[in-house]
């Protein structure tokens, strides 16, 4: 370990495809031995190959692990990440990996609603493991495309009282969850899954009580939008000009050209990757930086140039 940043060098282990596009992950010592302990809804942020920083939540018993579990789905829209997971990351490959958080911890309750959506099963299952082996009742609905886009289906339609639903994708086969929330239950649910699962989840269950209901949410901002065009961001300290294609993120162009960077988050929510704004105006996408700080600062993993071109104190 990294006595000053808490970095642990981790080797992958195992590997095995667990649906189409979705790959599983097992992270060890390269010596072996034991590694911090995590409670169910906890995940880790991975230097991926290539560089960019993400963060996967952990799938196995993290009570006292010698092993890192974690699913990747391959995204269609990856700038780098989980492409990078899937194509270079084999058994050998050395990983940077932060230890556990946990921002999605199962809060003390006599029941539970469970709810998952395509790649979100990965901090779900770990709580439905841990919920059974301690006996605590629990429902679980697991929401995918089809069997073929299913990671961990077989154990997941073994759980008693999971539901396993496929849509195919279309709106009219959707889940209907609201039998589940109409009337306001004593049980805590938890949700985990792409933007339109949770929205729904948190429309259905504006009438509970405030705090009986939890979401894991690893998107963050959106740092890349349609719209957007490319510009130049200078190094002051080097003269350096990097172009920033319409399709890449500020710190990504620089990762791209071979400048070092300091990330963690990359959703602009952690406040790791915030550099001075010499001159230019930017396009502010965090979610960190308070009013007064945004004319000298920019959090280059989200944020863009407005109009013109940026100077940056790198
Ligand atoms: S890396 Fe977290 S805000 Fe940019």
């Amino acid at each position: 370990m990294d006595g000053s940043t808490g970095k642990m060098a981790l080797q992958v282990t195992g590997r095995r495809q667990l649906a189409r596009d979705i790959a599983e992950f097992t992270l060890a010592r390269p010596e072996g031995g034991q590694l911090p302990s995590f409670a169910p809804g906890a995940h880790i942020t991975i230097e991926t190959p290539g560089g960019a920083m993400r963060r996967y939540s952990l799938v196995n018993d993290g009570t006292a692990p010698d092993t890192y579990v974690i699913a990747v789905k391959r995204e269609a829209q990856s700038r780098g990440g989980s492409e990078a997971m899937h194509t270079q990351a084999q058994p050998g490959t050395q990983l940077m990996v932060d230890p556990p958080e946990n921002d999605f911890a199962l809060v003390a309750a006599s029941k539970y609603l469970l709810i998952a959506g395509g790649i979100g099963i990965t901090p779900i299952l770990s709580m439905a493991r841990a919920l059974a082996a301690q006996g605590t009742p629990f429902k679980l609905i697991y929401c995918t495309r089809s069997p073929e886009e299913t990671a961990y289906l077989d154990e997941v339609a073994a759980i008693p009282g999971a539901t396993v639903h496929h849509d195919q994708g279309d709106i009219d086969n959707f889940y209907d969850f609201w039998d589940h929330f109409e009337t306001p239950g004593t049980e805590h649910v938890y949700c985990c899954g792409p933007a339109p699962l949770m929205e729904e989840i948190k429309a259905l269950s504006g009438h509970w009580a405030e705090g009986r209901v939890h979401f894991e949410d690893f998107a963050g901002v959106e740092a890349v939008r349609a719209d957007d065009t490319a510009f130049s961001v200078k190094l002051a300290s080097s003269g350096r000009e990097i172009l920033v294609p319409a399709d890449r993120t500020i710190l990504e162009a620089l990762r791209d050209a071979g400048e070092k960077t300091v990330s963690s988050c990359e959703s602009g929510t952690c406040g790791t990757c915030k550099c001075r704004l010499v001159s230019g105006e930017a396009d502010h996408r965090d979610l960190v930086l308070m009013d007064e700080e945004k004319s000298d600062y920019i959090m280059i993993c989200v944020s863009r140039a407005k109009s013109g071109d940026l100077v940056v104190d790198l």
